[in-house]
Protein backbone atom coordinates (compact mmCIF):
# COMPACT_ATOMS: atom_id res chain seq x y z
CA UNK A 1 0.00 0.00 0.00
CA UNK A 2 1.32 3.39 -1.08
CA UNK A 3 0.60 5.39 2.56
CA UNK A 4 1.13 9.23 1.08
CA UNK A 5 2.46 12.11 3.98
CA UNK A 6 0.88 15.54 1.80
CA UNK A 7 3.13 18.88 2.43
CA UNK A 8 1.78 21.74 1.87
CA UNK A 9 1.67 25.48 2.76
CA UNK A 10 -1.42 26.95 1.23
CA UNK A 11 -4.98 26.33 -0.34
CA UNK A 12 -4.21 22.70 -1.48
CA UNK A 13 -5.84 22.16 -4.48
CA UNK A 14 -3.46 19.91 -5.54
CA UNK A 15 -3.89 17.79 -2.64
CA UNK A 16 -7.91 18.04 -3.22
CA UNK A 17 -7.62 16.89 -6.59
CA UNK A 18 -5.13 13.52 -5.67
CA UNK A 19 -7.71 13.10 -2.80
CA UNK A 20 -10.58 13.04 -5.57
CA UNK A 21 -8.90 10.38 -7.88
CA UNK A 22 -8.30 8.27 -4.73
CA UNK A 23 -11.61 8.56 -3.39
CA UNK A 24 -13.19 8.03 -6.66
CA UNK A 25 -11.37 4.57 -7.00
CA UNK A 26 -9.14 5.53 -9.71
CA UNK A 27 -5.83 5.23 -7.50
CA UNK A 28 -6.40 1.87 -6.37
CA UNK A 29 -3.29 0.68 -3.82
CA UNK A 30 -2.81 4.32 -2.27
CA UNK A 31 -4.42 6.17 0.67
CA UNK A 32 -3.36 9.66 1.79
CA UNK A 33 -2.17 9.10 5.58
CA UNK A 34 -1.24 12.56 6.98
CA UNK A 35 -1.15 16.34 6.04
CA UNK A 36 1.51 18.72 7.07
CA UNK A 37 1.86 22.11 7.34
CA UNK A 38 4.49 24.74 8.08
CA UNK A 39 1.54 27.31 7.88
CA UNK A 40 -1.28 27.16 10.67
CA UNK A 41 -4.07 28.66 8.44
CA UNK A 42 -3.53 26.77 5.65
CA UNK A 43 -6.75 25.66 3.43
CA UNK A 44 -4.83 22.31 3.23
CA UNK A 45 -5.13 21.71 6.91
CA UNK A 46 -8.59 22.32 6.43
CA UNK A 47 -9.35 20.22 3.38
CA UNK A 48 -7.64 17.33 5.88
CA UNK A 49 -9.72 17.88 8.41
CA UNK A 50 -12.72 17.77 6.46
CA UNK A 51 -12.27 14.23 5.36
CA UNK A 52 -11.23 13.17 8.45
CA UNK A 53 -7.55 12.80 7.52
CA UNK A 54 -5.21 13.16 10.74
CA UNK A 55 -3.67 16.97 9.84
CA UNK A 56 -0.36 18.39 11.81
CA UNK A 57 0.66 22.05 11.79
CA UNK A 58 4.61 21.87 12.13
CA UNK A 59 6.83 23.75 11.58
CA UNK A 60 10.60 24.49 12.52
CA UNK A 61 9.90 27.67 14.51
CA UNK A 62 7.98 25.45 17.08
CA UNK A 63 11.19 23.39 17.56
CA UNK A 64 14.88 24.15 18.85
CA UNK A 65 16.91 23.41 16.54
CA UNK A 66 16.40 21.19 12.72
CA UNK A 67 17.28 18.16 14.53
CA UNK A 68 14.15 18.56 16.95
CA UNK A 69 12.00 19.22 13.96
CA UNK A 70 13.53 16.36 11.87
CA UNK A 71 12.27 14.45 15.15
CA UNK A 72 9.03 15.18 15.16
CA UNK A 73 8.38 15.40 11.21
CA UNK A 74 9.83 11.46 11.73
CA UNK A 75 7.64 10.49 14.33
CA UNK A 76 4.69 11.79 13.01
CA UNK A 77 5.34 10.18 9.56
CA UNK A 78 6.27 6.94 11.28
CA UNK A 79 3.61 6.74 13.24
CA UNK A 80 1.51 6.75 10.22
CA UNK A 81 3.71 4.32 8.54
CA UNK A 82 3.94 6.96 5.72
CA UNK A 83 5.83 5.45 2.31
CA UNK A 84 5.82 8.75 0.18
CA UNK A 85 6.02 11.93 0.67
CA UNK A 86 3.99 14.16 -2.01
CA UNK A 87 4.81 18.01 -1.86
CA UNK A 88 1.85 19.99 -3.05
CA UNK A 89 2.43 23.82 -2.44
CA UNK A 90 5.13 23.10 0.44
CA UNK A 91 7.27 26.74 0.24
CA UNK A 92 10.11 25.34 2.29
CA UNK A 93 12.88 22.76 1.71
CA UNK A 94 12.99 19.86 3.58
CA UNK A 95 15.62 19.10 6.10
CA UNK A 96 18.22 17.49 4.44
CA UNK A 97 18.03 14.25 7.16
CA UNK A 98 14.32 13.82 6.28
CA UNK A 99 15.69 13.64 2.31
CA UNK A 100 17.84 10.99 3.10
CA UNK A 101 15.59 9.19 5.11
CA UNK A 102 12.91 8.87 2.49
CA UNK A 103 15.38 8.75 -0.43
CA UNK A 104 13.80 8.50 -3.85
CA UNK A 105 10.50 8.97 -1.59
CA UNK A 106 9.46 12.29 -2.02
CA UNK A 107 8.04 13.73 -5.37
CA UNK A 108 7.13 18.05 -6.17
CA UNK A 109 5.03 19.19 -8.63
CA UNK A 110 6.25 22.11 -9.82
CA UNK A 111 4.25 25.08 -12.41
CA UNK A 112 6.60 25.08 -15.18
CA UNK A 113 8.51 22.57 -17.75
CA UNK A 114 11.35 22.04 -15.42
CA UNK A 115 14.45 22.06 -15.76
CA UNK A 116 13.64 25.50 -17.12
CA UNK A 117 11.90 28.59 -15.05
CA UNK A 118 12.69 26.03 -11.15
CA UNK A 119 15.18 26.92 -8.80
CA UNK A 120 15.49 29.57 -5.73
CA UNK A 121 13.00 31.81 -6.71
CA UNK A 122 10.82 30.08 -8.82
CA UNK A 123 7.42 29.96 -6.93
CA UNK A 124 4.41 31.11 -7.71
CA UNK A 125 3.38 33.85 -9.77
CA UNK A 126 7.14 34.43 -10.30
CA UNK A 127 7.32 31.47 -12.29
CA UNK A 128 4.96 32.71 -14.40
CA UNK A 129 6.43 36.08 -14.96
CA UNK A 130 9.17 34.85 -15.92
CA UNK A 131 7.94 32.20 -18.46
CA UNK A 132 6.15 35.22 -19.68
CA UNK A 133 9.03 37.40 -19.60
CA UNK A 134 11.00 34.90 -21.74
CA UNK A 135 8.04 34.69 -24.92
CA UNK A 136 7.56 30.98 -24.17
CA UNK A 137 5.22 30.00 -26.18
CA UNK A 138 4.44 26.42 -23.99
CA UNK A 139 4.60 26.22 -19.87
CA UNK A 140 3.42 23.43 -18.16
CA UNK A 141 3.42 21.55 -15.24
CA UNK A 142 6.54 18.95 -13.84
CA UNK A 143 6.31 16.33 -11.38
CA UNK A 144 9.88 15.02 -9.86
CA UNK A 145 11.57 13.68 -7.41
CA UNK A 146 12.93 15.72 -4.69
CA UNK A 147 16.88 16.01 -3.60
CA UNK A 148 18.86 18.54 -2.22
CA UNK A 149 18.98 21.34 -4.66
CA UNK A 150 15.52 23.29 -5.41
CA UNK A 151 13.39 21.87 -8.49
CA UNK A 152 16.57 19.34 -9.58
CA UNK A 153 15.53 16.05 -9.50
CA UNK A 154 14.37 13.40 -11.62
CA UNK A 155 11.65 14.60 -13.81
CA UNK A 156 8.78 11.85 -13.83
CA UNK A 157 6.02 13.33 -15.91
CA UNK A 158 5.35 16.70 -17.64
CA UNK A 159 2.48 17.97 -19.15
CA UNK A 160 2.83 20.72 -21.95
CA UNK A 161 0.00 24.17 -21.85
CA UNK A 162 0.14 26.76 -24.97
CA UNK A 163 1.27 30.24 -23.69
CA UNK A 164 -1.14 32.32 -25.61
CA UNK A 165 -0.85 35.62 -27.11
CA UNK A 166 -2.15 38.22 -24.53
CA UNK A 167 -1.55 35.74 -21.38
CA UNK A 168 -1.60 37.47 -17.99
CA UNK A 169 0.13 36.00 -15.09
CA UNK A 170 -3.06 34.54 -13.45
CA UNK A 171 -4.33 33.27 -17.31
CA UNK A 172 -1.62 31.26 -17.64
CA UNK A 173 -1.27 30.22 -13.95
CA UNK A 174 -5.47 28.60 -14.30
CA UNK A 175 -4.29 27.36 -17.37
CA UNK A 176 -0.97 25.33 -15.50
CA UNK A 177 -2.83 24.94 -12.51
CA UNK A 178 -5.75 22.52 -14.63
CA UNK A 179 -2.85 20.27 -15.67
CA UNK A 180 -1.17 20.06 -12.47
CA UNK A 181 -4.85 18.86 -10.91
CA UNK A 182 -4.27 15.82 -13.80
CA UNK A 183 -0.42 15.14 -13.64
CA UNK A 184 -0.22 14.33 -9.84
CA UNK A 185 -2.84 12.22 -9.34
CA UNK A 186 -1.49 10.09 -12.94
CA UNK A 187 2.27 10.13 -11.47
CA UNK A 188 0.62 8.95 -7.94
CA UNK A 189 -1.13 6.45 -9.67
CA UNK A 190 1.62 4.89 -11.82
CA UNK A 191 3.87 4.86 -8.78
CA UNK A 192 0.84 2.88 -6.65
CA UNK A 193 0.64 0.68 -9.86
CA UNK A 194 4.37 0.09 -10.38
CA UNK A 195 4.16 1.48 -13.60
CA UNK A 196 6.68 3.93 -12.21
CA UNK A 197 9.23 2.43 -10.12
CA UNK A 198 10.81 3.77 -7.05
CA UNK A 199 12.79 1.98 -4.31
CA UNK A 200 11.82 1.71 -1.17
CA UNK A 201 13.58 3.99 1.85
CA UNK A 202 16.52 2.60 2.87
CA UNK A 203 15.18 2.73 6.53
CA UNK A 204 11.46 1.66 7.37
CA UNK A 205 11.90 2.75 11.22
CA UNK A 206 13.54 5.51 12.85
CA UNK A 207 15.25 5.05 16.17
C1 LIG B 1 1.02 24.81 -7.36
O1 LIG B 1 1.03 25.70 -8.43
C2 LIG B 1 2.26 23.95 -7.37
O2 LIG B 1 2.76 23.70 -8.65
C3 LIG B 1 3.26 24.77 -6.59
O3 LIG B 1 2.48 25.39 -5.59
C4 LIG B 1 1.13 25.52 -6.03
C5 LIG B 1 0.28 24.90 -4.97
O4 LIG B 1 -1.08 25.10 -5.19
N1 LIG B 1 4.34 23.96 -6.11
P1 LIG B 1 -2.15 24.33 -4.34
O5 LIG B 1 -1.88 24.64 -2.86
O6 LIG B 1 -2.01 22.86 -4.62
O7 LIG B 1 -3.47 24.88 -4.76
Amino acid sequence: MLNIAVFGSGRGSNFRAILAAIESGSIPGARIVCVISNNSSAGILQIARDHSLPAYHLSQAQCASEEAFVERLLGVLDSHQANLIALAGYMKLLPQQLIARFHRRVVNIHPALLPKFGGKGMYGHHVHEAVLAAGETASGATVHLVDEAYDRGAILLQRKVPVLPGDSVEDLAARVLEVEHELFPEVIRRIASGELLLPAPAVLTHS
